[in-house]
């Protein structure tokens, strides 16, 4: 019986990120060279994409590319670059059969051109779609998000556009590429890797963690219901106490 059966659709996750690593240890593990991994990887991509949008989740973001992944070989960065074009075109019907919007946050200004001019195309093709937003991190990492907001709202410190005493949460979320999206409720990494590498780190700040053995290209709608039912049966209590959150009260 599928997993489908035990999730409640009224206690979905609002926001899953997924760190989607391992497609280079699937290929090894085959015998095959890690563009292979990656690849088979924007199968899983798909069938996650798809599957959330099914539930009804109503935020997705995908960590695809990180500002330390271009420190990688050269041709395995390019095999990742392509695939980032083909996967973009051909997705697009996928994204509008199923109304999802897409968005992208990191530092699109080092991608290839052509990565940017096709991003900026399905961004802007489906910008009236409201059923899901699919966020995916592009030369994303959290570091340098937040030096980004540092120096933004230092500059209007500067220019007397706000006060020092009016920085607050608001302001730094304000100022984030995910200045749109919620805090994340689920991050979910897969390949057995218990670590965050620079993704997401003001907005994960209660986030429930699911680490999964799965490699990114075996990953299915059977591992991402796993996921949201782990989720499901955890309490979040966001620093009370376990009682409070019973009774709803707030003493
Ligand atoms: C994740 O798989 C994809 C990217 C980081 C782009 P990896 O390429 O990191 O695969 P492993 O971790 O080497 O197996
Ligand atoms: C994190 O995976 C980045 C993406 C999934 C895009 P990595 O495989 O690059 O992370 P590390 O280097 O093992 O921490
Ligand atoms: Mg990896």
């Amino acid at each position: 019986m599928s997993n489908l059966n035990h999730i409640a659709l009224n206690n979905l996750p609002n926001h899953i990120a997924i760190i989607m690593d391992g497609n280079g240890r699937w290929a090894k593990k085959k015998g095959f060279l890690r563009a292979f991994g990656h690849e088979n990887g924007t199968k899983s991509v798909r069938t996650t994409v798809e599957a959330c949008a099914k539930l009804g989740v109503k935020n997705l973001t995908l960590y695809a590319f990180s500002t330390e992944n271009w420190n990688r070989p050269k041709l395995e960065v390019e095999t990742l670059m392509k695939l980032l074009v083909s996967s973009l075109r051909n997705e697009l019907p996928t994204l509008q059969k199923n109304n999802i919007r897409l968005n992208s946050i990191g530092n699109l200004s080092l991608l290839p051109s052509s990565i940017q001019k096709e991003l900026e195309d399905v961004i802007s093709k489906t910008k009236n779609n409201t059923h899901m937003t699919l966020t995916l991190a592009l030369s994303y990492g959290s570091r340098e998000e937040l030096l980004n907001v540092v120096k933004k709202i230092s500059d209007k410190v500067k220019n007397n556009i706000i006060s020092t005493d009016a920085i607050d949460e608001s302001i730094i979320n304000q100022h984030l590429y995910t200045h749109d999206l919620p805090d994340v409720d689920l991050l979910i990494r897969t390949s057995g890797e218990h670590r965050i590498s620079n993704f997401l780190l003001w907005q994960i700040a209660y986030a429930e963690f699911y680490f999964t053995e799965v490699l990114w290209p075996d990953f299915t709608e059977e591992n991402l219901y796993e996921a949201i039912i782990s989720y499901q049966k955890r309490e979040r209590r966001f620093g009370k106490t376990s009682e409070q959150i019973d009774t709803k009260s707030t003493k």
